[in-house]
């Protein structure tokens, strides 16, 4: 019997394969829109990338005050067995970076690359994988805020154009979204809920993260949210504590900030009942959980969409001629017995 982990994780590797050699889906829906990811949405500095970085467990985003995520980053958590932690980005194949503050640096000159040291955004995604086996099987997609006005140096039009390069991720069907919303704001007035709400109106893969519970006014608290009686979903809320600017400025680490969070949840007089479902770890299981129960749903029309690929593959090499002499042919013959093996593999799991 394959485990779930295995499974997420097989899916993982087709949505890296897709995205290496790029997508042999055709018309139509292709292999990587089929799979899940989960992407973050919210307003700026809500807390998206500090949310990010918790479920992973490591730190490595980007983070701060103002406009900091000017590109999508497509992240890819693999599980390993054991062995060092490393990371690998597309655009940098086969260079293994240990050192996850190099990681952050990359990111932020990635992102200048293409943006210029401006506070102008890009749609071109930033592709990482992170290998660990302090990870559970995910691909997450961190978002630049949705925002309300232009600032100096940006165009009129960034309002709408964060909005429809947020929505072009979150309106895919396959997508889960986690809504981040600050518990120091009213709900009523979270953009990441708008935005939910009109691309998922059933809310089913919809997750509300409420953040920022540490940064409530005295004498108020978040139980009508976290209860689900101000805004229901049909998942929990899952409220979180993430580092302070005060906190990453003095470089506390992912396991005194998982520490401290527990810690704020177990001692709170009003959520201490609610300890057990709060907390950057909860969210990760959910999520997994969640994650594994979708891609069993979908694996007959991932079946059919691998076998479709085979077919045109096929008919394409014969189109060129085998035995493979060029480069690009040889490229397709790694891609069909890719998919063969995969095919395989989710059979297994069909049963
Ligand atoms: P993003 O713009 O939505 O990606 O938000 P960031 O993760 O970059 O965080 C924006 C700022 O809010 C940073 O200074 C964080 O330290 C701070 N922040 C985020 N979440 C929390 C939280 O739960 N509590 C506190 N005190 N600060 C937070
Ligand atoms: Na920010
Ligand atoms: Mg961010």
């Amino acid at each position: 019997m394959a485990t779930m982990e295995s499974l997420i994780g097989l899916v993982n590797r087709i949505q890296r394969a897709c995205t290496v050699l790029g997508d042999h889906g055709g018309e139509g829906m292709s292999l990587w829109e089929a799979l899940p990811s989960v992407a973050v949405v919210g307003g700026q500095s809500s807390g998206k990338s500090s949310v990010l970085e918790s479920v992973v467990g490591r730190d490595f985003l980007p983070r701060g005050s103002g406009i900091v995520t000017r590109r999508p980053l497509v992240l890819q958590l693999h599980k390993t067995d054991g062995g060092t932690e490393y990371a690998e980005f597309l655009h940098a194949p086969k260079k293994r970076l240990t050192d996850f503050a190099a990681v952050r640096q990359e990111i932020a000159d990635e992102t200048d690359r293409i943006t210029g040291k401006t506070k102008q955004i890009s749609n071109v995604p930033i592709h990482l994988s992170i290998y660990s086996p302090n990870v559970v099987n995910l691909t997450v997609i961190d978002l630049p805020g949705l925002t309300k006005v232009a600032v100096e140096g940006q165009p009129d039009s960034i309002v709408e154009d964060i909005e429809m390069m947020v929505r072009s991720y979150v309106e895919k069907p396959n997508c889960i979204i986690l809504a981040i919303s600050p518990a120091n704001q009213d709900i009523a007035t979270s953009d990441a809920i708008k935005l939910a709400r009109e691309v998922d109106p059933t809310g089913e893969r919809t997750f509300g993260v409420l953040t920022k519970l540490d940064l409530m006014d005295k004498g108020t608290n978040a139980l009508d949210v976290l209860e689900g009686r101000a805004y229901r979903l049909q998942h929990p809320w899952v409220g979180i504590v993430n580092r302070s600017q005060a906190d990453i400025n003095k470089n506390v680490n992912m396991i005194s900030a998982r520490q401290k969070e527990r810690e704020y949840f177990e001692t709170s007089p009003e959520y201490g009942h609610l300890a057990h479902k709060m907390g950057s770890e909860y969210l990760a299981k959910l999520l997994s959980q969640h994650l594994e129960k979708v891609i069993r749903q979908r694996i007959p029309s991932i079946i059919a969409l691998i076998n479709k690929n085979i077919d045109e593959l096929n008919a394409e090499l014969d189109r060129i001629g085998r035995p493979i002499a060029v480069d690009g042919g040889a490229q397709l013959y790694t891609i069909l017995e890719m998919c063969r093996a995969f095919d395989r593999v989710f059979k297994e799991h069909l049963d």
